[in-house]
């Protein structure tokens, strides 16, 4: 198993889906990607997580984002654990749940912590972009959920410095200034931040969000 960085190439797998056989890159295409991992099926933070997923959907198709679970029981269960989930959370389930009975996808990612449990992954968040390149990391222990909608605002965040050329600062959540990436020259300003910017130093320099309205 490599370790893997920011920045690498998302290691591509073939793999059993709730949703057929995937090949990650592929299913992909052209899209952002959330890879995650739960413990395991017919547990209850994971039951809240998934059933959330499932309800923001129309917030990662707004900004391209394909998202994918897996834990390391077969396909049989996460078909019965989905009805659960769909009945407890009132939701439909509308992403694949990979089969990783074999462990292949969790090593791979190294999404398996034996000082934790030598036998279940823990939460693993990866978010890949479209050139399938890794953009986040997040590993939370098993019994914290995670907070989707802090995954949203890091999308956000990713996306504003991929498409627009700037990054975020502290706390900051859509609608907030923004701070220009240190690569562009003042020069290069007024061409690409036409709404203004403020330079408190060289180094700090604030534009409004390029993408808001
Ligand atoms: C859960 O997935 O619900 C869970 C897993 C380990 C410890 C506590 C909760």
């Amino acid at each position: 198993m490599k370790t893997i960085r920011l920045g690498d190439e998302a290691p591509n797998f073939k793999a059993l889906s709730t949703e057929g056989e995937i090949n990650f890159h592929s299913w992909l295409g052209d899209s952002w990607g959330i890879l995650f991992s739960h413990p395991a099926d017919y547990t209850p933070v994971c039951t809240t997580e998934l059933g959330v997923v499932a309800k923001y959907k129309e917030e990662f198709d707004k900004r391209n984002v394909k998202v994918i679970a897996l834990s390391v029981d077969g396909i049989k269960s996460h078909y019965g654990w989905i009805k659960d989930i769909n009945e407890t959370q009132n939701t439909t389930i509308n992403f694949p749940i990979i089969a990783d009975e074999d462990r292949k996808v969790a090593t791979l990612y190294d999404m398996i912590h034996p000082n934790a449990d030598d036998k279940l992954t823990v939460r693993s968040v990866f978010v890949v972009d479209p050139d399938k390149k890794v953009k986040l990391m997040i590993t939370y222990p098993a019994s914290t959920g995670r907070n989707f909608d802090e995954l949203l605002r890091v999308i956000d965040s990713l996306q504003l410095t991929a498409y627009h050329k700037v990054a975020t600062p502290v706390n900051w959540n859509n609608g907030d200034d923004c701070v220009i990436v240190p690569s562009i020259t003042n020069k290069e300003i007024p061409s690409l931040f036409p709404k203004g910017y403020k330079e408190i130093k060289p180094y700090l320099r604030i534009t409004p969000q390029p993408n808001w309205n």
